[in-house]
């Protein structure tokens, strides 16, 4: 069995990454496959995950490190792979219609009834954050995070090193991919690899507050 504490005592963000090195296929597939898996608020699955392999593709996301992020650029071109985890701009009934379909496919519903009750409570939901609450990017976004502590958990497990990044320009990422005609934006970008030598962060202690204090139980 997995030790999953261990993953998380010994996971960290990695600074620099050796570029010689490449995640093999199989374990790209099992971070696809994490990334597809991660939970959602009503099963909304609002995200969309670009992956870069090869140099060319690196080097467009890295154009969104200008400036003030300029320190992220080599991570992105370095590491092995990198995840563009994206949300939808919009939260669209099209959208929500395309997530009640897919899970009649998969036999989630037993019956119509199921089905109609399955989606009312979705699109409760759904209009409590576009109408109510006002918002709904937000929303979605927080769901594109949980795929994110899903992907650097299962990272982790995999023996490989990521790297978060919310450090860039996701205006000039977005154009670069094209992502607004697709209906998305991009939230967060994750270098995937193998950590360098000269990675400062590897002999670094992990930092976190004391577990006092920390939790209330009742
Ligand atoms: C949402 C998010 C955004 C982050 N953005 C960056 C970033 O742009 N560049 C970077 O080097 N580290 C970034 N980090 C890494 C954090 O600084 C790091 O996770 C934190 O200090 C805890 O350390 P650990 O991950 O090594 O345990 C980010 C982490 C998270 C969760």
């Amino acid at each position: 069995m997995i030790d999953l504490l261990a993953c998380a005592r010994t996971r960290y963000a990695a600074k620099t990454y050796d570029p010689a090195r490449k995640i093999p296929a199989p374990l790209i597939e099992q971070l696809r496959a994490l990334a597809r898996l991660s939970p959602s608020s009503v099963n909304s699955q609002p995200w969309h995950f670009v992956v870069a392999s090869t140099d060319e593709g690196k080097a467009r996301i890295a154009k969104a490190t200008h400036g003030l992020h300029a320190y992220n650029a080599p991570k992105i071109l370095n590491a092995s792979h990198v995840f563009v985890l994206c949300t939808r701009h919009t939260l669209t009934d099209a959208h929500l219609d395309a997530v009640i379909e897919q899970e009649a496919r998969d036999g989630r519903h037993p019956t119509e009834q199921a089905r109609q009750v399955r989606r009312e409570t979705m699109l409760k939901y759904a209009d409590l954050h576009r109408y109510a609450h006002r918002d709904a990017q937000a929303w979605m976004e927080k769901q594109t995070y949980i795929a994110l502590g899903v992907l650097l958990m299962g990272a982790a497990a995999l023996d490989l090193d990521a790297t978060p990044i919310e450090g860039f320009d996701n205006a000039v990422l977005d154009q670069e991919l094209g992502l607004p005609e697709q209906g998305f934006t991009s939230t967060l970008v994750v270098p995937l690899g193998y950590h360098g030598a000269d990675d400062f962060n590897t002999r670094l202690p992990k930092s976190r507050f004391p577990a006092e204090g920390l939790f209330t139980d009742i």
